[in-house]
Parts: structure tokens; C-alpha cells; sequence
């Protein structure tokens, strides 16, 4: 699985975060190499990143996020029409910002190793609510190759039990438009008592890709 480095603006873009919400308490799961709970913090907000790479030291984790960027460069270049180059205008500004966000990342575990928990879904170690709001970027729905449904099912029951509201984007496997499967998924989580709504989102980088899922137990 890649372990990428999304950096705050695209978590504000991709989960449509205004100020208020990061004032509050948030659990970036997965964090993989984000700079966002380093970012975040600044702002005020008090994040915890989850994810089961943080068993690995701070070095191993920025190799792997820089691996990580040259496979996406390589793919981009591959493949630029699967991609809608606004948020990102190129390549070159891509891999900027994304290694910006690498490096705050790295330096901030260094500082913070607190901030950074080992865990994975569908078990996390936290108190139910402890967090406002929770978010997960490029985990669920983008690997359904791998990952099935009752993992999904399972996963956001988790997220939304140690946090009032979770956000989930993408909402489509990687090299998907969209997940035919998704409105089927929806009459799952409403039967397990889970509210959900599908939001437009101002930020669509994976072409198609532009909608949050904002859940919450009922
Ligand atoms: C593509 S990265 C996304 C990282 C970050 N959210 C971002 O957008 O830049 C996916 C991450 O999911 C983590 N992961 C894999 N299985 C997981 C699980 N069961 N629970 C939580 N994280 C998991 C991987 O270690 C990897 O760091």
C-alpha cells in the first residue's frame, strides 16, 4: 500500500475543513506520511494520526513516503488523464507540495512522537467520542481490491464510535472514476445504524473523484 503525504491544504479541500473544524479534536486515520496533524496543529487543532506503519522509526517512514511520491510521479506521467491538474497545476508543483508535507511530517514525529499512534482499523485504542471528528483519506474505497466490504462496514462503525462525525475521500478505487457498489454500501450502513450523506467537495484530483462521505452514528 502507498504511504503518501497529503499535506492541510488538500485535507481542508478534500474533507471541506473549515476553521471551526480544526479547532476541535481530530483523528487522521491513516496519517501514513500527511503533513496534516503537523499542520493542523498550528491552527489550534489537537490531532492524533493512526496508522499501522508507525511501528517503523521516523527515517524508514520518509523513505517510504519518498518512494512513495516517485511511483505517484511516474504514474502521473503514465497516466495524466486520470488526473484533473487544477488543485495541482503539474508535476513539478505535485511533488513540491508533497514533499513539503513529507518533511513537516517527519520533523513533527521527531518532536511529537505522541501525535503518532501504531494501530489499525478496525480497532482503534481510544475512548468512544474522544474526538469531534475524524478523517480518512485514501484508505477506504481506494483499496477495494483488497480490502471487502465488511471491512469498510466495520472500519466506519470504528471511526464513528471514538468520533462524533468521520469523513471518508475518495469514494472510488484508485484508477476509478467511481464504486458502482456505493449506494448498495450506503443501505448497509444505514441497516447497522449509521447516518450518511455523500457532499460535493471543492478539491478532485483522481478524475471523478470529487464527493465526501460524512458519517455518523445515529
Ligand atoms: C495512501 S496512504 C494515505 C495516507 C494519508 N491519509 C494521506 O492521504 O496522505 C494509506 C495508509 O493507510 C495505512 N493503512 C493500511 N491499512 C490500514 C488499516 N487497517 N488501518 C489504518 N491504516 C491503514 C497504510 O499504512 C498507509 O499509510
Amino acid at each position: 500500500m502507498l504511504v503518501s503525504s497529503r499535506s492541510l491544504g488538500e485535507y481542508r479541500r478534500m474533507f471541506g475543513l473549515t476553521d471551526a473544524d480544526l479547532s476541535g479534536t481530530i483523528l487522521d486515520c491513516p496519517g501514513g506520511c500527511a503533513g496534516f496533524a503537523a499542520e493542523a496543529t498550528e491552527f489550534g487543532a489537537r490531532v492524533v494520526a493512526v496508522d499501522p506503519e508507525y511501528a517503523t522509526d521516523t527515517a524508514t517512514m520518509r523513505e517510504q513516503g519518498l518512494r512513495t511520491l516517485q511511483r505517484g510521479m511516474a504514474y502521473h506521467l503514465e497516466h495524466p488523464d486520470e488526473y484533473v491538474w487544477t488543485y495541482f497545476t503539474d508535476v513539478e508543483q505535485y511533488q513540491a507540495e508533497r514533499t513539503q508535507a513529507l518533511e513537516r511530517f517527519a520533523a513533527d514525529r521527531a518532536a511529537h512522537p505522541e501525535r503518532y499512534v501504531t494501530a489499525l482499523l478496525p480497532d482503534l485504542p481510544f475512548q468512544d467520542r474522544e474526538f469531534d471528528l475524524a478523517l480518512t483519506s485514501h484508505l477506504l474505497f481506494s483499496y477495494l481490491d483488497r480490502l471487502d466490504e465488511d471491512f469498510h462496514l466495520a472500519a466506519i462503525v470504528e471511526l464513528t464510535r471514538v468520533a462524533r462525525q468521520a469523513r471518508i475521500f475518495p469514494l472510488a478505487p484508485m484508477g476509478s472514476q467511481s464504486y458502482d457498489g456505493l449506494p448498495k454500501f450506503l443501505e448497509r450502513l444505514a441497516a447497522a445504524g449509521i447516518d450518511a450523506e455523500v457532499k460535493a467537495v471543492d478539491y478532485e484530483f483522481q478524475r471523478g473523484c470529487n464527493e465526501m462521505l460524512v458519517v455518523s452514528q445515529g
